[in-house]
């Protein structure tokens, strides 16, 4: 089974994607837990590449491309091999976060990221997709709160994280089955509660 966790950032999933694998390990699941772009030694050279403040001049296809390049090596490498023997994949980021962020927030077309993402991911499709949703201003409050420096994706502006969430907002409309909307400015045990009742639900 493929989770895949979406969000603007500081949206707390990193959080939830914790607790839910602890929760999991409690019951016995064997869970392998990556993030995007990383997991792999050529995913993690792409992600300093993509999020090194100095590459300004990075093009709009270019920073497709190389989150796309970055995600078919973990799925080729990590994902599916572990989906094979029957691991359960937590993933933090997955395609949707390239349809939001390179589609709906920088304004690439989007049936051609529709094609990369296809491509990239092999056909893997995750079964099911948590978005933890949190207003613009708690995204704001918590960058000052967390002290930490902007990356080159988080210095991209106000307009382009409403147009991210809006894109987020389109998935789950066209594919409310697979992609939920969880509200994620509750309290961190009443997220995780509601993740918790949602995937035991799916568990063989
Ligand atoms: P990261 O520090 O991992 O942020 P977070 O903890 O919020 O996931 O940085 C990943 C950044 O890359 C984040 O700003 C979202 C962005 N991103 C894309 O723009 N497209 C993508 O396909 C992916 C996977 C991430």
């Amino acid at each position: 089974m493929l989770i895949t966790f979406e969000g603007l950032d500081f949206s707390g999933k990193t959080t939830q994607i914790k607790l839910l694998t602890d929760k999991l390990r409690q019951h016995s699941y064997d869970v392998i837990v990556v993030r995007e772009p990383g997991g792999t030694p050529i995913s993690e050279k792409i992600r300093d590449i993509l999020l090194d403040k100095k590459n300004l001049e990075m093009t709009q296809i270019a920073e497709l491309l190389l989150f796309s390049a970055a995600r078919t090596q973990l799925v080729s490498q990590i994902i599916i091999p572990a989906l094979q023997s029957g691991k359960i994949v937590i993933c933090d980021r997955y395609d949707d976060s390239t349809t939001a962020y390179q589609g709906c927030g920088r304004g690439i077309p989007l049936d051609a990221v529709k094609q990369i993402n296809k491509l990239a991911t092999l056909g893997t499709i995750p079964d099911i997709t948590f978005f933890i949703d949190i207003p613009l201003s708690e995204v704001a409050h918590r960058l000052k709160e967390s002290k930490a420096s902007a990356d080159r994706m988080e210095s991209s502006g106000d307009a382009f994280y409403e147009k991210v969430r809006k894109g987020f907002f389109d998935i789950a409309k066209s594919e409310p089955e697979r992609f939920l909307v969880i509200d994620g400015n509750r309290r961190i045990d009443t997220v995780a509660d509601e993740i918790w009742k949602i995937v035991s639900l799916n568990l063989s």
